[in-house]
């Protein structure tokens, strides 16, 4: 079964502009895959449709075999928090929580009890190289650390998908080379990776590359 199967996939945004023009492609279980094209050209708007987080006006997304368009909102949260961890380029940790609170949230959210929580989360940081700052807050970490907090957090629930919007794009070269190593390390183990960057050095890495213009794969 795929990990992710798009079929003919549209996003119109409200005044009419069309932002994805029916994409079609499919994503086996444990591939590595880069999304990449010029900027404005749809990479967020899919991974956001990927991502659960907005839904396509015409087309169909099947998250492993299941056609996501029959499920309801609250149906589409829950399987969002269970099976897609997401990766956002600023990050997006909440300023007041400490790494370990950010990393333990989803898990809360999903009706983990908290011993539980609070062990898992302290074990994803150690995973990602933070077992000693998991108390410090976003604002006493480097942007390289925060988003080792920020790929910790999106492993918390198990995802299957692991989806990224440019996890380095607000990071320093040698913070990117660390952060892409991490992926790398996770996808070995079978995740199923997909993330979206215009460092070609990730593109190079991945095992394979979608390229996208103008709202189509190019
Ligand atoms: N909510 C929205 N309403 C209307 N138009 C939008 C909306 N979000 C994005 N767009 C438009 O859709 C197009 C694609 O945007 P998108 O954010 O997917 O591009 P991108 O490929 O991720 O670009 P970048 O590399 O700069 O992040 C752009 O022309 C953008 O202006
Ligand atoms: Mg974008």
């Amino acid at each position: 079964m795929n990990a992710i199967t798009v079929d003919g996939l549209t996003r119109t945004y409200q005044g009419g502009y069309q932002a994805l023009k029916g994409v079609t492609f499919s994503v086996s279980r444990g591939e590595f895959t880069a999304i990449m094209g010029p900027s404005g050209c749809g990479k967020s708007t899919l991974l956001n449709i990927l991502g659960l987080l907005d839904r396509p006006t015409a087309g169909k997304y099947l998250l492993e075999g299941a056609e996501t368009a029959r499920l309801d909102d609250a149906e589409i949260t829950g399987l969002r928090r269970a099976r897609i961890g997401f990766v956002f380029q600023a990050f997006n940790l909440l300023p007041r929580l400490s790494a370990l609170e950010n990393v333990a949230l989803p898990m809360a959210y999903a009706g983990t009890g908290v011993d539980e929580r609070r062990a898992r989360a302290r074990e994803l940081l150690t995973r990602v190289g933070l077992g000693r700052k998991a108390e410090n807050t976003p604002l006493q970490l480097s942007g390289g650390e925060r988003q080792r907090v920020g790929i910790a957090r999106a492993l918390a629930n198990r995802p299957a998908l692991l989806l990224a919007d440019e996890p380095t794009g607000n990071l320093d070269s040698k913070s990117s080379v660390e952060i892409l190593a991490l992926f790398k390390e996770l996808n070995a183990e079978g995740m199923t990776v997909l993330l979206v960057t215009h460092d070609p050095a990730i593109g190079a890495a991945a095992g394979r590359v979608i390229r996208v213009k103008d709202g189509a794969l190019a």
